[in-house]
């Protein structure tokens, strides 16, 4: 309910100007140190995947959606798998590169991980442009797995995210101005 809802929106701490300005970094460390209110936001995560209808599979993006994304999966009983930064998993992988900002970034998975037709719901912290968000969607989507839906803790409006995830089912349990 909406007090739920403030008391963790009140666990992340809005850091102005990093790590470099304009931007506003949205902290979650808070929010994980207060047992009650991080379990409180699983179970959101949780009544959002029941909602989606049958979920094989969390994923997490590295590093923040990890933190949300694997109790989340033992929560539901049912498989993790971390989608990981460049250079941190061993070979074979696959790969999706995406732009940032400033330069680009890329997202790797173990190939033979995820199996066709099996149903991912992502997970992450924060949904901003949703470049992070999008390639990894494509990665699952590149394995033959299936999108079921995106979650995320907390979306920063105004920055494209969900244009950018257009046609899949985005939900999000608390947004900000960015
Ligand atoms: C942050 C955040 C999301 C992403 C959102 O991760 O945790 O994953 O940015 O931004 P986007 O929608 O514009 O892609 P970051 O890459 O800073 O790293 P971390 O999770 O490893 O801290
Ligand atoms: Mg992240």
């Amino acid at each position: 309910g909406p007090d739920r809802a403030a008391e963790v929106r009140a666990l992340v701490r809005d850091v102005p100007d990093y790590p470099h300005p304009p931007v506003v970094f949205r902290d979650i460390t808070p929010l994980l140190a207060d047992g009650g209110a991080f379990g409180d936001v699983i179970e959101a995560f949780a009544d959002l995947a029941e909602a989606h209808g049958g979920i094989d599979v969390v994923a997490g993006m590295e590093a923040r959606g990890f933190l949300l994304g694997a109790p989340l999966a033992t929560r539901l009983g049912v498989g993790f798998v971390p989608l990981r930064k460049a250079g941190k998993l061993p070979p074979p992988v696959e790969r999706v590169d995406y732009e940032l900002e400033y330069g680009s970034a890329s997202i790797e998975l173990r190939t033979g991980t995820l199996r066709p037709g099996s149903r991912v719901l992502l997970v992450d912290d924060v949904l901003a442009t949703g470049g992070t968000a999008r390639a990894a969607a494509t990665l699952v989507e590149r394995c033959g797995a299936v999108v079921a839906g995106l979650a995320f803790l907390l979306e920063l409006a105004g920055l494209g995210g969900r244009e950018r995830l257009a046609g899949r089912t985005v939900d999000t349990l608390l947004r900000a101005e960015s």
